[in-house]
Formats: structure tokens, C-alpha cells, sequence
């Protein structure tokens, strides 16, 4: 296996679960990701965007847990899944790894149920605070559920919040892309903020998006505190320069 990436999130409790439990939790997204990710949420902590967080397709609560170590006081952290592959134990582990990765009792709730299947008032409905500041969208990935997991999401975001999608640019699924360019064309106020590149096929990247009036609250911080992953080539992303983050930006010498 390969050596852990040297990176840190800048929160000691998520930093030191990412060394230790992250890895022990049977899932599929990667450290690199989830530092960020959890940086991300740390900067919306010491600016004052408050609010509960959410994932749609928690497995067995890897990539969960570590972004319910940031909850901050009176904040909820909610997780959606079917529970039922590989078998219906996974609702077990689920509520077992919350228990004994130290998340206290009563800030999480697992919430049974298939996304396409419930509205977006329902969703509010289960977030005490009535939005979520991050949402991971990491449920089927199909066109229909990922447009409707979108969809979801944005109806409850905060208008500062960040929402993160897996297995983006995905060797094995392609074409996951068009129902995101499709998303952001029907909702022009929102811009894609950052591609956290791959560690490995299965650890793969996640795209995150806000509206364009947050990425200035977002943008030059992750440049900053990532300078050493910083891919200074960027993406144009539908006209905009959208920040890349890669566990290894070398790019070749050229004389
Ligand atoms: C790739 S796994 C999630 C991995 C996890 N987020 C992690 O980082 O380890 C995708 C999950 O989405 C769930 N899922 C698929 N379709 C769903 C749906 N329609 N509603 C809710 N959950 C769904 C699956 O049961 C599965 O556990």
C-alpha cells in the first residue's frame, strides 16, 4: 500500500481520527478528500456560517464521521442511506462506528430511507437547523438519483454552504459529469469552487460547488492552505477558473 499523503485538515480531533479511524472504517472516499473537505468546514466554523451537515449514501460512515467531528454546539449531523448493501448490517455499523469514533450521542441521526423517494420539505424537516453548511452527495450513481440527490441538496443549502460530489471524473463513470453540467445550468448562481483530485481508482475525486458569491470565502483559503497540492494550471470549468487540488501538482519540467 501506498504511503498516507502528508495532509492535515487543520482541526486536531478530525486530524487525528484521519490518522487512526478514517482508514479502520470500511468506505470508499479518500484521506486527501476528507482533509479538505473537513478544511472547508472548519473555515465555515471560523466565519460564522453555522448549520447542520449532511450526506446522502453514508455506507458505513467513513467519510461521515469524519465531518461530524466539526460539529460545533447545537449542530446536527444527518445521514441518509438505504442500509441494505452489501447487506442490511450496514445500518449496524453505521450506528456503531458513530458510537466508537467518539461522535457524541444524540448529534447524529441515521435516517433509513431511499432519496428518491422523499421531498425536499421532508429532508428540511429532518435538519434541526432547517439547512445544511455541507452536504456530501455520495448516493447511487446513476443520471436519475444523482440529478435528484442534486436537487435535494440544493433545496436545503445554506446560501453559503458547499455541496461535495463523489466519483467525479471517474474513470467508471463517465458520463456522471453531464447530469452536474445539466445541474449547474439550470442553476446559474451556482459555480464549481474545487476539484479534489483521485488518491486511487476507488478513493476517486469529488467536485465541490457553491453559489458565486461564497467562492471568495472558500477559494484563496484553500489556495492557501493547500499550496503544496496546488495544480496552478487549474480547469476551466464552464468559463470559470476553477481551483484544482491533487495530491502530487508536478508538472513536467519544460526548458
Ligand atoms: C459509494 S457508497 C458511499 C460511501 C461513503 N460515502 C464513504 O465515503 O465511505 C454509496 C451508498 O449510497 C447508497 N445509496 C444508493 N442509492 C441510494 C438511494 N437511492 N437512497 C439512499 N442511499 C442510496 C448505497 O446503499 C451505498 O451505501
Amino acid at each position: 500500500m501506498a504511503a498516507p499523503i502528508d495532509i492535515t485538515s487543520g482541526d486536531a480531533a478530525l486530524d487525528a481520527f484521519l490518522a487512526g479511524g478514517y482508514m479502520q472504517i470500511r468506505g470508499m472516499s479518500s484521506r486527501f478528500a476528507a482533509a479538505i473537505c473537513g478544511h472547508v468546514i472548519k473555515r465555515q466554523s471560523d466565519i460564522g456560517i453555522g448549520g447542520d451537515i449532511l450526506e446522502i449514501g453514508t455506507f458505513e460512515g467513513r467519510f461521515f464521521v469524519a465531518m461530524a467531528k466539526l460539529l460545533q454546539a447545537g449542530e446536527h449531523a444527518l445521514g441518509i442511506d438505504v442500509f441494505t448493501w452489501p447487506s442490511e448490517k450496514v445500518y449496524d455499523h453505521f450506528v456503531e462506528n458513530c458510537a466508537n469514533h467518539g461522535l457524541k450521542p444524540g448529534s447524529t441521526t441515521a435516517w433509513k430511507v431511499d432519496t428518491l423517494k422523499i421531498s425536499a420539505a421532508e429532508l428540511r424537516a429532518k435538519l434541526p437547523a432547517g439547512r445544511a453548511r455541507f452536504v456530501h452527495v455520495d448516493g447511487e450513481h446513476n443520471a436519475e438519483c444523482l440529478r435528484n440527490d442534486l436537487e435535494l441538496a440544493h433545496a436545503v443549502l445554506h446560501p453559503d454552504g458547499v455541496i461535495a460530489l463523489d466519483d467525479m471524473l471517474h474513470p467508471g463513470y463517465p458520463t456522471l459529469i453531464v447530469t452536474v453540467i445539466e445541474y449547474l445550468n439550470r442553476h446559474p448562481e451556482m459555480r464549481a469552487l474545487c476539484i479534489v483530485d483521485r488518491e486511487s481508482i476507488t478513493a476517486a475525486a469529488k467536485l465541490l460547488i457553491c453559489r458565486i458569491e461564497s467562492v471568495p470565502k472558500y477559494e484563496q483559503e484553500l489556495m492557501r492552505f493547500y499550496a503544496p497540492f496546488h495544480y496552478t494550471l487549474g480547469a476551466d470549468f464552464l468559463g470559470h477558473f476553477t481551483l484544482v487540488l491533487t495530491p502530487d501538482p508536478t508538472l513536467p519540467k519544460i526548458d
